[in-house]
């Protein structure tokens, strides 16, 4: 029988090490990295402060020990941590040395949002910017996915209402500054698109293409894409500069973070803009490079996808879901999570992250591969790795 403790050493240790390596690479800072997996996947704490608290040189020696049993790269100790342990410096250390940020500022109006799409995550994205009192145009392929949207906030609205948590006064107000549309047109004198709908290039190539038609100029075009490079989309437009990655997390009214992703076009200006109206609905931007899995991606899908591969040697899903709740601290056990987000979405990120990084470690679990052809894709289906029905 395996213990709590070895869970957390196969799935949580090489997890701390990966975020050790994305902070050595300097793709994020540590408050970024940090910041990305607690308010992006509600942990009590950044990998980086569990490294200070687990002391460098201890997780140091449990990598060394599990990259002796295992030889794979992504056990191997980041030389960042030998370094550290050497010169007995911590993370903490490295914030302080980097100082904070200052607040950013809106460097133009932004008092209309549109949003594009009618699934879950841009039913939450329509909300969250509704709840902080923009006025919100939303754009989708019929009236029945409009009315879908609706219904969505509705439902989360009554439900804070039945916890009072608000009143009908303040549903009506938010639900009044809705306009959905099924003409993009719609979107002519929004002051930023967020686009959120399906993640395939193809589509949003075409997406970006027709909102630089429509757009005013100087609107910014942002994409919640999680997956797809942002650059190609702002290639898609004549104005790059104004394009932009606003990846959300799912549930959006719920999680607190979006990773603001800037290419090598996007204007310093349309970025800081785009940080400051994430503060401004009541969220924590985190800054990050075009690049595939930006932060929370990078380092949460390699972990779900390694206890895949630890259920696949045996141990029961249920166990596994308790051990990392009880050992890390985690909301949410890996297979419940899986079944939120959703399988095929799960294994289009795993598959990025693969052909990106080449890491034989991060090749899709064989039974990732088969819920998905099995239609078995998570909560929306009623059945992933548990069942719903
Ligand atoms: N929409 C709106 N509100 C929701 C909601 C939803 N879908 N689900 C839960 N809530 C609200 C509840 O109403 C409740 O609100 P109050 O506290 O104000 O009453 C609050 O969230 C907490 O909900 P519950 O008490 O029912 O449940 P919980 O304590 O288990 O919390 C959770 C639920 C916030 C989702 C929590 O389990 C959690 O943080 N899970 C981790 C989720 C995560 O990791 N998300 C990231 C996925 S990766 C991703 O999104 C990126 C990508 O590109 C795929």
């Amino acid at each position: 029988m395996i213990s709590s403790e070895q869970i957390f050493n196969t799935l949580v240790l090489p997890y701390l090490n990966h975020a050790v390596r994305t902070y050595e690479s300097g793709y994020a800072s540590v408050t970024d990295i940090d910041a990305a997996m607690r308010f992006g996947c509600g942990y009590p704490k950044g990998p980086l402060t569990t490294v200070d608290e687990l002391g460098v040189a201890a997780v140091r020696d449990l990598l060394a020990a599990r990259y002796a049993d295992t030889g794979d790269n992504l056990h191997r100790p980041a030389e960042l941590l030998e370094k550290m342990a050497t010169d007995g410096r911590t993370f903490a250390d490295e914030a302080a040395a980097a100082g904070q940020a200052p607040a950013p500022e809106f460097k133009q109006d932004i008092a209309r949002v549109g949003v594009v799409g009618t699934g879950t995550m841009a039913s939450g994205i329509v909300q969250v910017f509704a709840q902080a009192g923009y006025d919100v145009v939303f754009v989708g392929r019929s009236q029945e996915k409009l009315d879908g949207v609706y219904g969505y906030i509705t439902k989360n609205l009554d439900r804070a209402i039945a916890k009072g948590r608000g009143t009908e006064d303040e549903k009506a107000n938010l639900l009044g500054r809705l306009t959905g549309s099924t003409e993009r047109e719609a979107l002519g004198d929004v002051d930023i698109v967020v686009e959120a709908i399906a993640e395939d290039l193809e589509v949003k190539l075409e997406l970006f293409g027709d909102l630089d038609r429509i757009a005013k100029p100087g609107a910014i075009l942002a994409t919640t894409t999680s997956s797809l490079p942002v650059t190609k989309l702002g290639e898609a437009t004549g104005r790059p500069e104004s394009v932009i990655g606003m990846h959300f997390f799912n549930p959006a009214p719920v999680m607190k973070l979006v990773e603001v992703i800037t290419t090598d076009a996007t204007a310093e200006d349309v970025a800081e803009t785009t940080r400051a109206l994430t503060a401004n609905v009541g969220k924590i931007a985190v800054s990050a490079g075009d690049r595939s899995g930006f932060i929370v991606n990078l380092l949460l899908f390699p972990y779900l996808n390694d206890a895949i591969k630890l259920h696949e040697t045996g141990v029961e899903m249920t166990v596994i879901d308790a051990a990392v709740k009880e050992t890390a601290g985690f909301p949410m056990g890996p297979f419940e999570l899986l079944d939120v987000v959703g399988n095929d979405v799960s294994l289009a990120i795993q598959k990025e992250l693969h052909g990106e990084f080449g890491e034989p470690g991060f090749a899709p679990a064989a039974t990732l591969e088969a819920k998905v052809a099995a239609g078995e894709l998570g909560r929306k289906t009623g059945k992933g790795f548990h069942d719903y029905s």
